[in-house]
């Protein structure tokens, strides 16, 4: 029997961290996931993470959580990344970075895999993203080396914003790890596939947020500054908040994926933990 990840794309905001506490139990229904993991690089009012979204993010379901540029954004962070073994940043960062680049996240008791860990690197793109990082290839090529199970299930994010830097991790990778999954842009592809030697494929997640927005922020402030060039602060949005992402099967007994579907839900506004004060 395949074990299945949910892997939800950047969480934007308060939106984006009440539509994920608001529709985790309807995934678990629905899908019945072994593991819920997510990006959270935009949880801390679109920029960052604190120590208290950890928690919340934990409280609500997510399994573990991955960064990308954003990831030291705020300082609190960095005794985050270092004393939790569930959160990572992305591993090519100069060395000396604080925190961690990869994680080993356990099945629980009553998968198919328990026992045993699901291995999970994120990595930053070169191509149109800041901060200037190590090769994003070479960090992956390092990983596996490190990784000694027989089979091992491998989950490779992709932080980027190039749509072809994406793929080509994914073909590097192919038949090598169990998924490549994109993430960065906000805005989900409609690409998901098995690549030919059984690697779960998607340029990009989606975003986890407000989507009545310019990939999560607001649209007034976003339009005034691009109209005028003035500085203007993009505050998060608010409306239409809905969560992407994708869930991968993975048959556990040769590490390659079975199935990989996209999925976005849409989140009620009216209702808990929307609605609590
Ligand atoms: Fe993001
Ligand atoms: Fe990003």
């Amino acid at each position: 029997m395949p074990v299945r990840i949910v892997m939800l794309g950047d969480i934007v905001g308060r939106p984006g961290r009440q539509a994920v506490a608001q529709l985790i139990p309807v995934i678990r229904q629905r899908w019945k996931p072994d593991l819920i993991l997510a990006n959270a690089e935009n949880v801390a009012n679109g920029s960052g993470i604190l120590p208290e979204h950890h928690q919340k993010l934990r409280d609500a379901g997510c399994d573990a959580l991955t960064l990308g540029d954003h990831a030291f954004r705020k300082f609190q962070a960095i005794p985050l990344l270092e004393e939790k073994t569930d959160i990572i940043r992305p591993a090519n960062l100069p060395q000396g970075a604080r925190g961690k680049g990869t994680m080993r996240v356990p099945f629980p008791a009553g998968s198919a895999a328990a026992g045993r860990d699901l291995h999970v690197i994120t990595v930053l793109g070169r191509l149109f993203i800041n901060p200037p990082v190590d090769d994003p290839f070479a960090a992956v090529e390092a990983m596996l080396k490190t990784v000694a199970d027989e089979h091992p299930m491998i989950l490779v994010e992709i932080h980027a914003e190039a749509t072809s830097e994406k793929q080509a991790i994914g073909w590097q990778f192919n038949g090598r790890v169990s998924a490549v999954v994109g993430s960065h842009t906000h805005v989900q592809t409609a690409d998901e596939r098995i690549l030919s030697m059984g690697t779960a494929y998607m340029t990009d997640l989606g975003m986890c947020g407000p989507q009545e927005s310019v990939l999560g922020r607001d649209i007034d402030r976003v339009l005034t500054h691009m109209t005028t060039g003035m500085p203007a602060p993009f505050d998060v949005a608010e409306g239409d908040p809905r969560i992407c992402g994708a869930v991968i099967d993975i048959d556990e007994k040769t590490g390659r994926a079975t199935a990989i579907e996209r999925i976005e839900l849409k989140a009620n506004p009216a209702a808990p933990p929307f609605t609590a004060k």
